[in-house]
């Protein structure tokens, strides 16, 4: 009798989206340390391209040369004209995108402090849009500048990121070109007159020590951690559902593919997260 029941439960819980939401819900309700963890997936209904899977950018554009300084060195000098088109690419699906009820949602529970934050691995900034205050930012932000002599910090205004979107469409800029919208997108720090970069992490390079250690921290303390939409390939942020999982956190994976995660998760939500959590914004959650 009970086995045929359970098997029903499993059975209606693939089926019905709502029985994991409510599930879920009460999982958050018995909490009090818990942590959203993303990738890529949570922004894919905003129409931000993932890295991996179907059509990810990383098949259009490989990540040996478009996502490390050094590819991206070699392919400016040789095919300028391709970093202009990955440039213009990823800024426009920056820029068009967002937020959907999953950053919503997750904005939403950490100001009614059922959540403590989110770790983020995505550049999009579309979890600070959504209203989210406590962002562990691993991967950095694709909206602000670091200075390379001093380390200091800019969040540049979207124009300016829309302006240097359309130059690099309309004029399929040179070389010389290319490099003058790069250098005058990031124009010189203010504190010290240095050059700035886009603050983001590409591969081969470190994460920023100070949202590592939050993330970290974050991760050991917790005792739910909702991890959304990675993959969890990437090291070391994909350490953290572990690191979770080992110091007594319950692991709930919201993905609509199993991933190196799911064989940790005491619960795992095999549907869309914009979707998924769409459910949550019609019960009127906060
Ligand atoms: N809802 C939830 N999950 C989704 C959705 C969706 N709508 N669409 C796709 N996914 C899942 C995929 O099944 C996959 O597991 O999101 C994951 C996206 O994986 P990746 O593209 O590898 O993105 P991510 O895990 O964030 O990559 C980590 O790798 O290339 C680096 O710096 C980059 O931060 C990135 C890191």
């Amino acid at each position: 009798m009970y086995e045929a029941r359970e098997r029903r439960d499993a059975m209606t819980k693939d089926i019905f989206p709502e029985r994991y939401a409510r599930e879920l819900e009460d999982l958050l309700r018995a909490s009090e340390r818990a942590v959203a963890f993303t990738g890529a997936g949570v922004s894919e209904e905003s129409g931000i391209p993932t890295f991996r899977g179907q059509e990810g950018l990383w098949d259009r554009y490989p990540p040996y040369l478009y996502a490390n300084l050094g590819g991206l060195a070699l392919l400016f000098l040789a095919r300028p004209s391709r970093v202009a088109a990955f440039a213009s690419n990823v800024i426009a699906s920056l820029l068009d995108a967002v937020p959907n009820p999953c950053h919503e949602v997750l904005a939403g529970w950490e100001a009614a402090g059922r959540i403590r934050g989110v770790i983020t691995q995505n550049v999009d900034d579309l979890h600070a849009v959504a209203g989210s205050r406590n962002v562990c930012e691993l991967h950095g932000n694709a909206f602000r500048v670091r200075c390379l002599r001093c380390g200091s910090k800019e969040k540049l205004p979207r124009e300016r990121l829309q302006e240097m979107s359309w130059q690099l469409r309309r004029e399929k800029p040179s070389r010389t070109g290319l490099l003058r919208l790069l250098l005058d997108y990031a124009s010189r720090c203010r504190d010290c007159g240095g050059r700035r970069r886009p603050d983001v992490v590409l591969f081969g390079e470190g994460l920023p020590a100070e949202e590592w250690d939050r993330a970290f921290r974050w991760a050991s303390q917790a005792d739910l951690f909702l991890v959304v939409g990675t993959s969890a390939l990437v090291y070391p942020a994909a350490v953290l559902p572990r690191l979770a999982r080992e110091s007594g956190a319950l692991v709930v994976e919201v993905n609509p593919e199993p991933t190196p995660v799911t064989a940790l998760a005491g619960l795992h939500v095999p549907f869309p997260a914009g979707s998924f959590f769409s459910l949550f914004c019609a019960r009127g959650d906060p």
